[in-house]
């Protein structure tokens, strides 16, 4: 298993340019199994998810190259309705393979996602929604087995107790677009990962109104064709480099992001003291040596987004005084708390609150990831730390972060892979 070594107190300096969002591209992906005909997706990230997606197609029937960032998807023999639990059980994004499934099959057999270090996560919006659609849902030894005569529009309030899903949105969306009639999604996600997904439908010949408000309308159509289509960036991956210059004090430059999808994270860095500005797409961070302490709550998009919260908890750990962050998505996922503080950081949890009390200091160290966003987190830390971190389990940054090591280097970082 490798590991990633990391000598800081690293300052950063150049350009980054942000790869294809993953959190977009797996539920287009998933969305290809909605039509017979080809389909080509371009700037789809090259990371351990998407390969998986890939497999997960594959074993449905699919035919997928998957080269420089295309993806091109044919169908050369029949669907399978079966995806299998070795395929889902490692990434959750493989249950959006289920709406598409239901569409054109009217059955799938899929695998439950089961939870995962980050939270319990539940499926119940999923099945609350494929219910309404006229979907028999059923569960037998760890999988969800779907039936339908038929899906029927319907008018479904797709709200949890935490807000809006967005994989739930997205199943529910893939399936009305061939179901009879037209359906209301209300408290839909509005993350831009939804929009995208609505976007690449709508070009596939799907009808679709409201994607990227909480209320998403799909009138139904009898047939979706093949599409080439382009996936957004990824806004967490840009939100990680903005961060990791906050924490390292480092004026970079960051191309190919989406500004407006980072708002939040914009807010709350002018809080803090951090200059960023959005020249023509074009984002410039130009970090400040005392970084201010700001408490920020994570929330369904357009707020803070909790795929951001343990790097923002990276960066409010080196601030001049103390921050609450509180998770509102997912109140469990600070499992980062207790690594963060064997690197000198003097964090503490209350509830769903970390309490960060900044130190001048971090000291390199040791530390084992534990999921995608909390490795990241270690990583920023590890940069603005003094001596050798070594952050180990480096396959959860691999499932996100597509060239990290390689971009992080042409940004001045001494950082490299070693073999645990
Ligand atoms: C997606 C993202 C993930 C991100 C999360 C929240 C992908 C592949 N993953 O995950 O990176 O952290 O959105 O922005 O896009 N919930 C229920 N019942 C359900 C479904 C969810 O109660 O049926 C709860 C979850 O436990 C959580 C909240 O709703 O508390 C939001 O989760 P959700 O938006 O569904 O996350 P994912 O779509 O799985």
């Amino acid at each position: 298993m490798d590991k990633l070594v990391i000598q800081g107190v690293a300052s950063l300096k150049g350009e980054v340019t942000i790869s294809g969002s993953k959190n977009a591209a797996l539920p287009i992906m998933a969305a290809t199994l909605l039509t017979s005909e080809d389909c080509v997706i371009r700037n789809v990230p090259m990371l351990r998810d998407t390969k998986t997606m890939v497999a997960l197609l594959k074993s449905l029937g699919k035919k997928v190259e998957f080269s420089k960032n295309k993806l091109t998807v044919t169908q050369p023999a029949a669907l399978k309705h079966i995806a299998d639990y070795k395929l889902v059980s490692t990434m959750r994004g493989s249950f959006c393979v289920l709406g598409p499934l239901l569409a054109k099959l009217q059955k799938a057999k899929v695998s439950l996602p089961g939870g995962c270090v980050i939270g319990i996560r539940p499926v119940d919006l999923h099945i609350k929604g494929l219910t309404a659609l006229n979907a028999m849902m059923n569960f037998d030894n760890g999988y969800v087995i779907a039936k339908t005569k038929g899906l029927k529009g319907a008018h479904i309030y797709l709200g949890g107790v935490f807000g809006s899903s967005v994989l739930a949105t997205a199943n529910v969306m893939m399936a009305a677009t061939l179901a009879r009639g037209t359906t209301v999604i209300e408290s839909a996600a509005c993350e831009p990962e939804v929009e995208d997904l609505a976007n690449m439908l709508i070009d596939m010949g799907a009808k679709i109104t409201g994607h990227g408000s909480p209320k998403i309308t799909i009138v139904g159509v009898k047939k979706l064709s093949g599409v080439n289509y382009k996936v957004i960036p990824d806004r967490i991956e840009a939100g990680t480099y903005v961060l990791a210059a906050a924490a390292t004090r480092s004026n970079i430059t960051i191309k190919g992001a989406n500004y407006t999808h980072l708002m939040s994270l914009m807010d709350k860095l002018e809080e803090a003291g951090i200059k960023v500005i959005n020249e023509k797409g074009i984002i410039h961070v130009k970090a400040r040596k005392v970084i201010k302490p700001v408490s920020v709550a994570t929330h369904p998009y357009p707020g803070f987004p909790t795929d951001l919260q343990a790097q923002f908890l990276a960066v409010m750990a080196l601030a001049g005084g103390i921050s609450v962050i509180t998770d509102r998505v997912y109140p469990d996922r600070f499992i980062h708390i207790a690594e963060l503080n064997r690197m000198g950081a003097n964090i503490r949890r209350e509830g769903t609150n970390a309490i960060a009390q900044g130190v001048k200091k971090l000291y390199g160290a040791p530390v084992m990831a534990s999921d995608l966003r909390a490795s990241a987190a270690l990583v920023i830390a590890g940069l603005a730390a003094e001596g050798t971190t070594e952050v180990h389990r480096i396959y959860h940054l691999e499932r996100g972060y597509e060239k990290l090591e390689e971009k992080l280097v042409a940004l001045g970082a001494n950082v490299w892979k070693e073999k645990a």
